[in-house]
């Protein structure tokens, strides 16, 4: 059966490019980076090239690339050691982050009393500016922590003005990257953020590697105590293959930036497209249409009889998407960002999420299905 893959917000598949580079070092090469032998010092000199590949793209120097296990422990990082080690007794955010924002935050509240200001966002997903920049007229040292890109909404935050409004107002800027990068060409000199994070496996590269951009004049104790790895940033031996795969995958994403962001952008429309004028009362949660992320379109189709069971059937049918119910209060299950959107809970949420794998036809192949496994029973009330 053939089966089509539209959830590459979660992950994505990994690129035979990055297989090939990281295969022949799988094969030969098993030295300790901190060796000082030849084993050692071969692997340490394709870890530093892989550092210098990264900063490049970014405009960074190496010494600002911390190499994690991806983007949670990147997150984790930044928003933990600003409080312990930078001073920051309060933290402006969104209930719209990811959990590795949130639960982090959540607690460095709980564990270092910090005072937390949560931002509302409006019906469509954005944050009001002027909010941000009222939180940030306090005394208290304040870290800022904002996602480019939501991952299951897509809407995108103006980065650079809010990084330069924390720049002017002397607060720490830290943005959550990991469905961004690799998308989007960042530039470290021109967005004045002082931490980015960011995942390999969101751009085809491998899953359990990916590094946090820490600005050099920062000076921070490992989140992870141990040996002296990633010059004190990072104790643990380097995962030697990931960050292979993770700068070469990073390469290829910007060598093709240009061609991949055309073809998933023209995906996203023809699916808005055929919605629109074939299922009534279809509609998009957060900006579809505006300040959105191209690689995630999340629906919202009207009430149906199966609505609940659309994402099973979708899957039965061969096609792979994710869900987001509404998060009721009081229970862990469904969306939190779906909840703080006040979105309708009889409707049907389904996102979809592409990458340069995907074709025009399995869009119309999705297309076509939802349609015959909600069409027939849309509930009219
Ligand atoms: C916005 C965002 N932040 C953080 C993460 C966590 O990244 P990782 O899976 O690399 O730990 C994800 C991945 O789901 C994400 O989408």
């Amino acid at each position: 059966m053939e089966r089509i893959y539209l959830d590459n917000a979660a992950t994505t598949a990994l690129d035979p490019e990055v297989l090939d580079a990281m295969l022949p070092l799988m094969r030969d090469d098993f030295g300790n980076p901190s060796s000082t032998h030849h084993f050692g010092r071969k692997t340490r000199s394709a870890i530093e090239t892989a550092r210098k590949t990264i900063a490049n793209l970014l405009n960074a120097s190496p010494g600002e690339i911390i190499f994690t296990s991806g983007g949670t422990e990147a997150d984790n990082t930044a928003i933990i050691r600003s409080v312990i080690d930078l001073g920051v007794r309060h933290i402006v955010s969104s209930p719209l982050e990811h959990h590795a924002v949130l639960h982090t935050i959540e607690e460095a509240e709980k564990q270092y009393g910090v005072r937390v200001t949560w931002l509302d966002a409006n019906s469509n997903g954005h944050l009001d500016l002027t909010q941000i920049e009222q939180s940030l007229k306090t005394n208290d040292k304040t870290l800022v922590s904002l996602m480019h890109a939501n991952n299951e909404i897509g809407n995108l935050l103006p980065i650079q003005k809010v990084a330069d409004m924390c720049k002017a107002n002397n607060a720490l800027f830290h943005s959550d990257t990991v469905q961004t990068m690799g998308h989007y060409s960042i530039d470290t000199k021109m967005i004045a953020a002082d931490f980015l994070a960011c995942g390999a496996h969101k751009f085809h590269g491998p899953k359990g590697a990916g590094f946090l951009f820490k600005r050099e004049n920062l000076k921070t104790h490992p989140f992870i105590q141990g040996g002296a790895q990633e010059r004190g940033y990072r104790g643990g031996t380097e995962n030697l293959y990931g960050i292979i795969g993770l700068a070469k995958a990073f390469e290829i994403a910007h060598r093709d930036m240009q061609k991949h962001r055309e073809h998933v952008s023209g995906l996203k429309k023809r699916m808005i497209e055929r919605f629109k004028s074939e299922i009534p009362g279809v509609s998009f949660n957060g900006d579809a249409e505006g300040e959105s992320l191209y690689t995630v379109l999340n629906v919202s189709f009207p009430a149906s009889d199966n609505g609940e069971m659309l994402l099973f059937s979708l899957d039965i049918a061969g096609i792979a998407a994710s869900g987001g119910s509404a998060c009721s209060s009081g229970s862990n299950k469904g969306s939190h960002v779906l909840g703080a959107l006040n979105v309708d809970p009889k409707r049907t949420n389904v996102r979809f999420s592409f990458s340069k794998y995907t074709s025009t036809s399995d869009i119309d192949k999705a297309v076509d299905a939802v349609k015959r496994l909600i069409g027939q029973s849309l509930v009219h009330s």
